[in-house]
C-alpha cells in the first residue's frame, strides 16, 4: 500500500533542517547522508520531490521498486490519482564516464557543461526526450510526464504499486498462454522498427531485462480479460540515428532480442530483423 503520508513527512524533514541552519549557511554532511544515500535520496533530491509534489504533479510518494546501478526507482500516485514511477538518477554513484560518451554524440546536448552534476540532468533529460520520441511514434513505453535535475517521472507498469514482471521472469508457459512466442517476437522487433523509422531512435540496452509486460499482474491475480503486453523501458541511453555509435547499439539490441527468443526455441535470424527494420 502506497504510504500517502509520504510527502508530508518530507516536507516537516525538510522545514526542521532549515530552521535550524543559518541564512546561507550549508549543512555538513553527517550521518543522515549515509542513510540517505542507501536510497538516493539526498535533501536536493528530496528538494526537487517537494516542487513536484507542490505543482501538483506528485501527491504521494510510495515505495522502492528497484535500486539499480544508476538510479533507484519509486513507486508514486500523481494526479487524478495515477500511479507513477520515478527515476532518480544518482548524482555521485553514476557511471558518469560513460553517459559522457553517450551525451557527446547526440546533437540535441551539444552544449552540456562537463561536470557531473549537468551531465547526470542532461542523462535524465535525455531519458525523458526519448521515451517522449519513442512514445510519439506510436512504441509501447511508459508515457513520460515530468523531469527536473536528476528526477524523471513517468507512468508506472504495473498494478496496486507491483511492478509488472521483466520479460525474462515471466515463465515460458505463461507467455505461450497469451502470445504464440513468434507473435511476441514480431511485437518486440516491429517497435524497434517504428523506433527506428519513424522516431529515428535506437534503444541501445535493449533486452529481456529491459522490456516489461503490462497486464501480467493483474491476470496473475486472476483477471483473465486483460491483455499482457511489452512495454520497452530505460531509454536514458537510447541514442538518435546520427549518434556515431547508433549503428553498433542497433545490432546488439537486435542480437539480444533475437538470441533470447531462440533459446526459448524459435528459429529466426539476425540478418532477417536487421533488414525487416531497415527496409
Ligand atoms: N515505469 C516503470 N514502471 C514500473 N517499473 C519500472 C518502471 N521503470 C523501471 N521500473 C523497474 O525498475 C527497474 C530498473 O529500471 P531501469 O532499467 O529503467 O533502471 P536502471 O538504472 O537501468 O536499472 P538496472 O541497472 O537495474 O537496469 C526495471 O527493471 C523495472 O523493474
Ligand atoms: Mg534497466
Amino acid at each position: 500500500m502506497v504510504e500517502k503520508e509520504g510527502l508530508l513527512k518530507v516536507e516537516r524533514w525538510l522545514k526542521k533542517e532549515e530552521k535550524q541552519l543559518p541564512k546561507g549557511k550549508k549543512r555538513k554532511k553527517d550521518f543522515r547522508d549515509r542513510k540517505t544515500e542507501q536510497y538516493v535520496l539526498d535533501i536536493p533530491t528530496l528538494e526537487t520531490l517537494y516542487k513536484f509534489a507542490h505543482k501538483g504533479i506528485l501527491k504521494a510518494l510510495g515505495g522502492p521498486i528497484c535500486r539499480g546501478k544508476e538510479a533507484v526507482i519509486f513507486h508514486a500516485i500523481g494526479a487524478d490519482e495515477k500511479e507513477l514511477a520515478i527515476k532518480m538518477y544518482k548524482v555521485n554513484t553514476s557511471n558518469f564516464n560513460v553517459m559522457i560518451d553517450y551525451i557527446i554524440g547526440d546533437p540535441r546536448f551539444e552544449n552540456i557543461k562537463r561536470d557531473r552534476r549537468s551531465i547526470v540532468f542532461a542523462w535524465a533529460r535525455k531519458e525523458l526526450k526519448n521515451l517522449q520520441r519513442a512514445f510519439d511514434a506510436g512504441v509501447r513505453v511508459p508515457k513520460p510526464i515530468a523531469c527536473d535535475k536528476n528526477v524523471l517521472i513517468m507512468e508506472f507498469i504495473g498494478k496496486e504499486s507491483i511492478a509488472a514482471p521483466k520479460l525474462k521472469d515471466v515463465p515460458l508457459e505463461v507467455l505461450e498462454i497469451d502470445f504464440n512466442l513468434e507473435d511476441l517476437f514480431y511485437r518486440i522487433t516491429g517497435y524497434m522498427k517504428i523506433l527506428y523509422e519513424k522516431g529515428a531512435l535506437v534503444h541501445a540496452d535493449l533486452s529481456e531485462f529491459n522490456i516489461l509486460m503490462d497486464g501480467y499482474v493483474e491476470r496473475d491475480a486472476g483477471a483473465t480479460e486483460i491483455e499482457i503486453e511489452p512495454v520497452l523501458i530505460d531509454m536514458g541511453q537510447s541514442m538518435v540515428l546520427d549518434h556515431p555509435n547508433a549503428d553498433a547499439f542497433f545490432r546488439r539490441d537486435v542480437h539480444n532480442i533475437v538470441s533470447f527468443f531462440n533459446k526459448l526455441g524459435l528459429a529466426c535470424s539476425e540478418d532477417e530483423i536487421m533488414q525487416m527494420v531497415k527496409r
